[in-house]
């Protein structure tokens, strides 16, 4: 089994490495992929050193499973090419999540989409991820009507640059790179990608799209806001739901309770409930502020916080590797 990671060095590469290991998915052959700035570094797994190449390089080694995390551009080209040669592709960029004959996989929710003809699998935006765990108990109950989904995105979302801006700024010195087109730190920015012709952005967008596509519902009414927040360890969703049907309260937590791969964390009386400091290193989806919206018929809120690293995207990634390989496809 040889396994190889493109985008090695970067944040989501780098956890995906860790979260191997964790796992103890000890491939044959671990071959580390990055840009030509870092061929020749080294990075340990399990306690050995592995020579960072080039993806021209991995290529010739036919690796029977290929972790993309090297941005939408990377992945375009270099996807196909490994599909090509046999490897099942997960990507991590938004590349193909929208492509008709792509599964967008969240392992809990659709991993029965995967099969030997999936060649390119992609990994949904790391704000979805969350947000679709925390409803799709609640949807398959009561149904969606609508959606309102406002976002408090770390700066681990934007990789190496949202985090070296933030800290740079706290320091009191010059980014070298800008990820944002504002200060970040002390600051609130409501805008995630670029701005569409609708006045939304393309984070909001792929929201939208996306939650559809996984949740098989090409009707539903979304609309999302995203805001990027000075933190590191999770982004938090404030989600806002309209039910097709008459629901419970208390019916409703315990469903969302007993959903894989969620926590339900809803103390508010002891000031307990998900933040990012309480999510950063783990990989459950934290619910809390579980709540009746009282403004309409059939409506709830809840508060939503997951490290976007981990489940919204490293450990989505791996969970699919790791269902490729319990399920003999390689
Ligand atoms: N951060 C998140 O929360 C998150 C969540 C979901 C999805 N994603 C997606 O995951 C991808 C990586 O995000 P990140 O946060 O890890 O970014 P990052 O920290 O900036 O890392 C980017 C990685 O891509 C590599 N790379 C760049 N150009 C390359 C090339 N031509 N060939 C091979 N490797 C190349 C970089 O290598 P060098 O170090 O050599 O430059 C680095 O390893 C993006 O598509 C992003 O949208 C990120």
């Amino acid at each position: 089994m040889k396994i190889a990671i493109a985008g090695a060095t970067g944040l989501v590469g780098r956890k995906m490495i860790e979260i191997l290991e964790e796992m103890m998915i000890k491939p044959s052959e671990l071959i580390l992929c990055a840009s030509p700035n870092s061929a020749g570094k080294n990075i340990d797994f399990m306690g050995e050193a592995h020579t960072i190449i080039l993806l021209e390089q991995a290529l010739s080694q036919n690796p029977d499973i290929v972790l993309f995390s090297a941005g939408g551009e990377v992945s375009k080209e270099w996807a196909p090419k490994f599909a090509a040669n046999g490897s099942f592709v997960i990507d991590n960029s938004s590349a193909w999540r929208m492509d008709e004959n792509v599964p967008l996989v969240v392992p809990e929710i659709n991993a029965d989409l995967i099969n030997s003809n999936t060649k390119i699998i992609a990994n949904p935006n790391c704000s979805t991820i969350q947000l679709v765990l925390a409803i799709k108990p609640l949807q398959h109950i009561y149904g969606i009507k609508r959606l309102v989904i406002s976002t408090y995105q770390s700066v681990t979302g934007s990789g190496i640059k949202g985090i070296n801006q933030m800290e740079s700024e706290r320091r009191g010195e010059e980014p070298s790179e800008k990820a944002y087109p504002h200060s970040i730190d002390g600051n609130i920015i409501p805008q995630g990608g670029e701005f569409l012709d609708n006045g939304y952005t393309t984070e909001e967008m792929k929201l939208v799209h996306e939650t559809r596509k996984i949740l098989s519902a090409p009707e539903m009414a979304i609309t999302a806001t995203v805001v990027r927040v000075p933190v590191t360890g999770g982004h938090s969703e404030s989600i806002n739901i309209e039910f097709e049907k008459e629901y419970e309260i208390e019916e409703a937590k315990k469903l969302i309770g007993m959903m894989p791969g969620v926590l339900e964390l809803d103390f508010p009386q002891a000031s307990l409930y998900p933040m990012p400091k309480i999510t950063e290193g783990k990989d459950q989806v934290f619910v809390g502020r579980i709540r009746r919206d009282e403004s309409i018929e059939n409506g709830l809120n809840m508060w939503v916080v997951a490290d976007n690293l981990r489940k919204g995207a490293a450990t989505n990634a791996v969970q699919i590797a790791k269902y490729i390989i319990t399920n003999k496809l390689v």
